[in-house]
């Protein structure tokens, strides 16, 4: 059986995730901050879909310690999705260097650190995939969750130049381009509910990217056109909106 192993794990998106390759028999890694608490998803994905749930902590800020979390894992995982992710306080974060930071490290510097790890090993094997959760907030700097969107466009290039490093060693690395989905970081915004994914299409959505070998994907799928409009508003224009 495959195993994939899933970092940031407690989220509502990683939840749905999990469940989602568990049906399909893959073994499953939850890694997380306090990754205990997942004691209950871990016997239930173990007892539902009769595969090897584990539990496995890890923290996206603490760089220093990547390369032991995974020299730990006691199998090396077939897929690996990137799900871990920080909105922030946008109007903290201009004022305060540690929110703003906050918001860096974990979007963008924690996230390479590990799938640095990580696509070295899977470049060593020839074999393996990738997959990160990044944003389309990180397609245009807006007033609104720029340092969150600056870290996910960071992201976004960081994935798509591993893409193109990974190729020449057969192994595969998938983009995903959320638009709004219904998680905790989403709870108590007026979303718009035509435009706005349930964590379950995401998790079908990336179950069926990883199998199709897709490069990029949004989720759900006319954000890729919603984001050509946007990016496509001349900036003399765009800078006077209230976005
Ligand atoms: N919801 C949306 O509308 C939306 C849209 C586009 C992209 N995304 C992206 O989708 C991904 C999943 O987010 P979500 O919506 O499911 O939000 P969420 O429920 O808030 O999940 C974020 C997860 O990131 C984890 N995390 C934060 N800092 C961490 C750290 N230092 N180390 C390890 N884990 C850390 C949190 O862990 P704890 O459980 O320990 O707090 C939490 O499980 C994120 O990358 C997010 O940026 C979300």
């Amino acid at each position: 059986m495959p195993t994939v192993l899933i970092l940031g794990a407690g989220s509502d998106m990683a939840i749905a995730i999990a469940k989602k390759f568990a049906a399909e028999k893959y073994n499953i890694q939850l890694a997380a901050r306090n990754s205990t608490r997942l004691q209950p998803l871990q016997s239930d994905l173990a007892i539902r879909y009769d595969i090897s749930a584990s539990l496995h902590e890890f923290d996206a800020e603490k760089t220093e310690g990547h390369a032991s979390f995974y020299a730990s894992l006691p199998v090396k995982p077939d897929i690996t999705i990137c799900v871990f992710g920080y909105l922030g306080d946008q109007k903290l974060a201009e004022t305060d260097w540690k929110e703003c930071h906050r918001t860096i490290q974990v979007n963008y510097t924690g996230a390479v650190s590990i799938l640095n790890i990580v696509a070295n090993d899977y470049a060593a094997k020839s074999a393996g995939i990738i997959a990160g959760i990044s944003s389309v907030a990180g397609e245009r700097g807006r007033q609104s969750n720029y340092f969150y969107g600056s870290a996910k466009a960071g992201f976004t290039a960081y994935l798509s130049g591993m893409r193109n490093r990974l190729f020449h060693h057969k192994v595969h690395v998938l983009s995903v381009q959320p638009g709004f989905v219904y998680t905790r970081m989403t709870e108590g915004m007026p979303l718009p509910k035509p435009l706005t994914a349930k964590p379950e299409e995401v998790a079908n959505a990336i179950y069926k990217a990883v199998l199709k070998k897709k490069n990029v994907i949004y989720v759900k799928w006319f954000w890729r056109w919603i984001m050509l409009i946007i990016k496509s508003i001349p900036e003399p224009i765009f800078k006077k909106l209230k976005l």
